[in-house]
């Protein structure tokens, strides 16, 4: 009976030692976004006291896919490969996480392409079941702006122009050879895999083609790497993307779980 009772002591102190961050940027009309996607358009419709007996509120929203933190599915770029609807969750919930930071190497070069160099100093990836690489170029703290985030000041809906960094060609080849068994999706804080000169999304093809899924306008990566133990340290995602049928790609809830710190509520 003691031993019954020490046993739960312990289950209920281990969960209450996680530290959550929710990986989310908010959707709003100001949403940045990648030209030629429908921006986010949210309409307030109903707010209003039903015969002074109750509050009653409602709204509508239109939106692409492919605004705001959001899923890339497989199928966006390949079409053998799974919709929205048709990623196992087993890929999405508790996936080891990683996050590789090139802050340093975008500061100096707005259109950077991430090497595999970056990737091989975080290696050996010492993990044996699904994981995810989240790839920190510090572009959030423009997600504000859109000239600033897009790295152009047209408004138009041609993709010309666009400055921001992503991975390099080799760089998601490489990834797919080394790991293509176990890396089930590919993070990053701007908004596409592709840096913005890329012209034929070849990351998102590669990647892709792998069932490997894309996330895209990541928020609060600097906030994760401040709380854990070590910036190599390994924490646990949780990535909800809405469930639509046949959906390329959709608006996708990120939190990440660091274990081993005493929760004071959610940080954002
Ligand atoms: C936004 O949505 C509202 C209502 O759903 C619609 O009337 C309006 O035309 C939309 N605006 C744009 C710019 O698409
Ligand atoms: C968002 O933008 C749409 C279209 O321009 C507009 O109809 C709507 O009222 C705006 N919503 C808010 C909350 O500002
Ligand atoms: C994918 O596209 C190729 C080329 O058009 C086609 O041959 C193939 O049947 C398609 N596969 C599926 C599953 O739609
Ligand atoms: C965005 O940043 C640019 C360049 O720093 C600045 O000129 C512009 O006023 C900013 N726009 C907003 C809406 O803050
Ligand atoms: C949580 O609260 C404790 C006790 O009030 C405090 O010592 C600690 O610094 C807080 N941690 C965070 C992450 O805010
Ligand atoms: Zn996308």
């Amino acid at each position: 009976m003691k031993h019954f009772a020490a046993l739960l002591l312990l289950s209920i102190e281990y969960s209450s030692c996680a530290l959550y961050v929710d990986l989310t940027h908010t959707l709003s009309n100001k949403t940045s976004y990648f030209p030629t996607q429908t921006r986010f358009n949210f309409t307030e419709q109903t707010a209003t006291w039903v015969n002074g007996n109750y509050f009653y509120a409602s709204n509508t929203f239109q939106t692409s896919e492919h605004i705001g933190t959001h899923l890339d599915a497989p199928y966006h770029f390949s079409n053998t490969s799974w919709t929205i609807d048709q990623i196992p969750i087993e890929r999405l919930i508790s996936i080891d996480s990683l996050i590789i930071d090139v802050r340093k190497q975008c500061k100096q070069n707005k259109n950077y392409e991430i090497t595999v160099e970056d990737i091989k100093q975080y290696e050996p990836i010492n993990l044996n079941k699904y994981f995810i690489i989240l790839f920190y170029t510090g572009w959030d703290v423009y997600y504000s702006n859109q000239s600033m985030y897009s790295g152009r000041i047209s408004n138009d809906n041609s993709p010309d122009g666009l400055q921001f960094p992503g991975l390099s060609v080799k760089a998601a080849d490489y990834l797919v050879k080394k790991y293509h068994q176990k890396l089930v999706g590919v993070g990053i804080d701007t908004l596409s895999i592709d840096a913005g000169q890329s012209k034929q999304f070849d990351v998102h093809q590669i990647l892709l083609k792998n069932n490997i899924y894309g996330l895209e306008n990541v928020a609060s990566l600097g906030t994760v790497l401040k709380e854990l133990s070590q910036p190599t340290a390994y924490f646990i995602l949780h990535v909800l993307p809405i469930k639509i049928e046949k959906g390329t790609g959709a608006q996708c809830r990120i939190v990440a779980v660091i274990q081993d710190k005493i929760s004071n509520g959610t940080v954002q």
